[in-house]
């Protein structure tokens, strides 16, 4: 298990994303409810933001519910929407005090009332904010964000403000939820699988990616810290080949 005083500073990533998956089977090998295990991961979700708060990583992007969840029996959406307001509620005025600048991903417009009221209020809360990122994916999926983009350049483009030769990445980029993040350098999944299930596929293109067994309820700030450890291990070649990216890393 890697402990924070392991890891390179000088190699630390800005952006972290993390699929928190395996709350399910954390619940049932425990004879507990599903809701239980999710009830449990908002508590992994408090340490793990706290130990990158200490690693100094500006950018947490958490999945908390995707455009697929929906598919879920009703009684489980029922009870992470409650719990979704319930985090919300516990966890504000810690990222008050910690100045946690917070952003939401996905289309918060299909959230229940009461739990879009609490999500409002509270970015409303942290608007002042300072401090590292949490970016909160709620009723996110990537294609979903991606046709949503294509919607809007064809709208340009259809009124004059837009050439189709003037559309760059950097115009796909602007017209994301992500628009003005850096990409993540690391990607996590918890519990096993290993798939992107539908997030952040444009901006994971040159991301690491990292799998773990680990159910997430169960993750904390070692697991971060080994992942970060094993992330730093990594040669990032982005198409070069390793004997440039030695060479430059000399000159640097
Ligand atoms: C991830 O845990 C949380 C959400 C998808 C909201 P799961 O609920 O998917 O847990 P497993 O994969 O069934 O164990
Ligand atoms: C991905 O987990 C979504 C979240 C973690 C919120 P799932 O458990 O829904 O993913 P699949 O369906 O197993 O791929
Ligand atoms: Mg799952």
């Amino acid at each position: 298990m890697a402990t924070l005083s392991q890891l390179d500073k000088a190699k630390m990533p800005k952006h972290v994303a993390i699929i928190m998956d395996g709350n399910g089977r954390w619940a049932k090998a425990r004879n507990l409810d599903r809701s239980a295990g999710h009830k449990a991961g908002v508590k992994a979700l408090h340490n793990v933001l706290d130990a990158a708060d200490k690693a100094g990583i500006e950018y947490v992007t958490v999945y908390t519910f995707s455009t697929e969840n929906w598919n879920r029996p009703k009684e489980e959406v029922d009870a992470l929407m409650n719990l979704i307001a319930w985090g919300i509620d516990q966890e504000k005025q810690e990222m008050i005090d910690r100045n946690v600048r917070l952003r939401i991903v996905g289309d918060i417009s299909r959230m229940p009332d009461f739990a879009r009221h609490k999500t409002e209020e509270c970015v409303e809360a942290l608007k002042h904010c300072t401090g590292s990122t949490l970016v909160v994916a709620f009723n996110y999926g990537s294609r979903f964000e991606l046709t949503s983009a294509m919607q809007q350049i064809a709208q340009e483009v259809k009124q004059g403000q837009l050439q189709p030769d003037d559309i760059t990445e950097q115009t796909i980029n602007e017209h994301l939820f992500t628009k003005g993040m850096p990409e993540p350098e690391l990607l996590i999944r918890t519990g096993g699988e290993k798939r992107i299930s539908n997030y952040l596929l444009w901006q994971i293109a040159y991301s690491e990616l990292y799998f773990c067994d680990t159910y997430w309820p169960d993750f904390g700030a070692d697991e971060l810290y080994d992942a970060i450890l094993d992330y730093q291990s990594r040669e990032r070649r982005f198409g070069k080949t390793s004997a440039q990216v030695q060479e430059e890393n000399n000159q640097a």
